[in-house]
């Protein structure tokens, strides 16, 4: 027989039930299952991410550092916030144990051999994004490029499914091989991939005026890595793009081709999480680096 409600002091009838609202810019009116996918990625007590980019691949075959993800990534899971990997190498080498989240690279086409790489399709249902458990999707947008339309018809496609399975899309500024990367061309980038229906979006820092790619941009950006610097060089431009308003970084080559990658995200993520600056990072990362592979992954 079920138990009778007690009536009492437990209904706290003088004190009127939280409204919560949402720690992402743009983030607020989501869904439930949008919002808790967004802070599966973005570390709610931070209110940023550092995903480690490790979709190469899906146009560039076996990219330098990973050739053996299983060796070289694999380790690495425990120190970042998210891995952003297409459907191939996760369901081939990722652990199903492992609990990160995972965004899915869910565009493709043209392979680095061609010149022109703004030729891409949707290359992956949203059903299987959701048979996945993915945390989110991505895909590029080739404002100005050769298929613009296409691929930002790509982009508002991806966003419908996404928007039905409550599953982000993270929209890339894909600048090509030749296009040019100053602040006016990302913040009209940036804007028309928000306006479409992105829920963050991943771009390129600018030295000047990175700033007001972010203040232009409805919702969170993700600073992308681009080519190997220095490992100093990497920290400091993460730390500009996060001072600068980006909600924390997609890196990939400044990680995995950093002759100790473990130290580097590491040094990264104090960058991302705790503001740490450059020169400081940069002790850490030789710090760790030092000590090898376990000192790193101790202070992850
Ligand atoms: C770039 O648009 C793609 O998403 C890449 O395949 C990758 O994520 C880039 O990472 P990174 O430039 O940091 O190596």
């Amino acid at each position: 027989m079920p138990e009778a409600d007690k009536e009492g002091a437990r209904y706290f009838t003088d004190q009127p039930q939280s409204t919560p609202g949402f720690y992402l810019k743009g983030s607020h009116q989501l869904d439930w299952g949008m919002k808790n996918r967004m802070a599966r990625v973005f570390d709610p007590s931070s209110g940023r991410t550092v995903m480690l980019a490790i979709d190469h691949g899906y146009f560039q075959g076996p990219t330098t550092g990973l050739e053996r993800i299983d060796l070289s990534i694999v380790p690495l899971l425990p120190q970042c916030d998210a891995l952003f990997c297409t459907r191939g190498i996760l369901r081939t080498v990722i652990p199903a144990e492992c609990r990160k989240p995972m965004v899915l690279r869910a565009s493709g086409g043209p392979s680095i051999l061609r010149e022109e790489l703004s030729d891409e399709q949707i290359a992956m249902d949203m059903a299987d994004a959701v048979r996945l458990n993915a945390a989110g999707v991505g895909i590029q947008v080739f404002i100005g490029g050769e298929h613009e339309t296409r691929s930002v018809h790509n982009m508002t496609k991806l966003v419908d499914a996404g928007l039905n399975a409550g599953v982000p899309v993270m929209g890339i500024t894909a600048v090509g091989k030749n296009m040019v990367r100053d602040a006016k061309y990302f913040r009209l980038a940036c804007r028309i991939i928000a306006e479409l229906g992105a829920h963050y979006v991943k771009t390129y820092y600018v030295e000047d005026g990175f700033e007001t790619v972010t203040a232009s941009c409805p919702v969170p950006i993700v600073m992308a890595g681009g080519k190997k610097l220095p490992e100093l060089d990497a920290l400091t431009m993460a730390y500009n793009a996060v001072q600068q308003g980006a909600a924390g970084v997609d890196m990939g080559r400044n990680i995995f081709q950093s002759e100790a990658p473990a130290a580097m995200i590491a040094a990264v993520g104090a960058v991302v999480h705790k503001n740490m600056k450059p020169k400081e990072a940069f002790e850490l990362f030789n710090a760790l680096k030092a000590q090898g592979a376990q000192g790193a992954m101790r202070a992850a």
